[in-house]
């Protein structure tokens, strides 16, 4: 069974993950809570960090999975989509490290990650499926044939679902990262309070925008001057709600277009859980199947980096050293 060592830096999480076969020997990842006061990532503190964290966790993940460097058999990174400056220490780290050890590298799209995260704790077959990835920096709805066999449907036009959450967070008064504050706070609030806008629901086409969303909110703030505990729970239970019916309806009507079974979800706002109960009780009544990662290879972690790049080692696939990271690097 390979092992196969990987890293993830494409933003302000460090992670670093240890696989053979199909077992996860180690996962660890370090978040960094110093952009919260900025309520947004800065690139120059992410990257700083990342250069601490990454060889305590690349220690740690060894010691965990308790074998010796030299018996792992490939060495993989994120080489994109994410922060140039990020991206560049978690690839040099595992340049550094195949070239040591005389392994292959393997250059690893942070989306396909996301992708196939939710076939990690199945049996790692991939079916074709219709995959809704949804994070901070990516809103997207990709037709899967199988790994590595991908097309793009549709993406946001503006912000990122994820993005969305953050920035209404932050407009209600809440810390970053948005999505779990405003899920929080949402639970014992009134969805049907504010009739916020689903934009592109009858658009016809797979694209989504969230900006129109984020000012309705803004400009209802401004209506209603100071916000009470009462009024954040409403807000944050009528945007969410928005959200989640938008990225339900067009995620299944995406599937129904295509003829597709099974529809998979995944990235940070995946994590949510007003979202899994709707995305599977919809699901449910279309006839389809859903498939969904655990909470904790929703958010950035490095086992599903590691995951991508079996499914590529397996498949023979192997990168030069001198492979750039790409800050745009594309899924299809
Ligand atoms: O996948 P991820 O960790 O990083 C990116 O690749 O962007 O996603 C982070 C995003 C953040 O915008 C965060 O607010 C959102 O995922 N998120 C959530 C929840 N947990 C994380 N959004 C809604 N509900 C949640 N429970
Ligand atoms: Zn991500």
């Amino acid at each position: 069974m390979p092992i196969v060592l990987a890293i993830e830096t494409s933003c302000d999480e460090t992670a670093v993950a240890i696989l053979r076969g199909h077992e996860l020997l180690a996962s660890e990842v370090a978040s960094q809570t110093e952009h919260e006061a900025y309520g947004g990532v800065v690139p120059e503190v992410a990257s700083r960090n990342h250069l601490l964290h990454a060889p305590r966790l690349l220690a740690s993940a060894v010691e965990k999975a308790e074998i010796e460097l030299d018996a792992v058999d490939a060495f993989a990174a994120t080489a994109g989509p994410g922060l140039a400056s990020s991206l560049m220490i978690g690839a040099s780290v595992a340049k550094g490290l195949a070239l040591g050890f005389a392994k292959p590298f393997l250059a690893i799209n942070h989306l396909e990650g996301h992708l196939l995260s939710p076939f990690f704790t199945g049996d790692f077959e991939i079916e074709p499926n219709v995959s809704l990835i949804v994070s901070g920096g990516h809103t997207l709805l990709v037709a899967v044939r199988g790994a590595g066999e991908y097309r793009i449907l549709g993406r946001t036009l503006d912000d990122a679902a994820g993005e969305a959450f953050d920035k209404v967070a932050k407009m209600v008064g809440l810390g970053y990262p948005g999505g779990p504050e405003i899920e929080h706070w949402a639970l014992s609030g009134n969805a049907a309070r504010f009739d916020f806008p689903r934009s592109m629901l009858d658009s016809g086409d797979d694209n989504f925008s969230f900006s129109g969303l984020k000012t309705a909110v803004r400009y209802q703030i401004a209506k209603l001057g100071a916000i009470s505990d009462d009024l954040r729970r409403d807000l944050c239970a009528s945007f969410q709600r928005a959200v989640v019916e938008v990225l339900v309806k067009k995620t299944l009507r995406a599937a129904a277009e295509r003829e597709l079974r099974l529809v998979t979800v995944s990235g940070g706002v995946s994590c949510n859980r007003e979202l899994r109960a709707q995305m599977l009780e919809a699901c449910d009544r279309a006839g389809l199947k859903l498939l969904t990662a655990t909470p904790e290879l929703c958010t950035d972690n490095a086992a599903m980096i590691a995951f991508a790049a079996s499914f590529r080692l397996h498949a023979g696939f192997e990168s030069e050293l001198t492979r750039e990271i790409d800050p745009n690097l594309a899924l299809a």
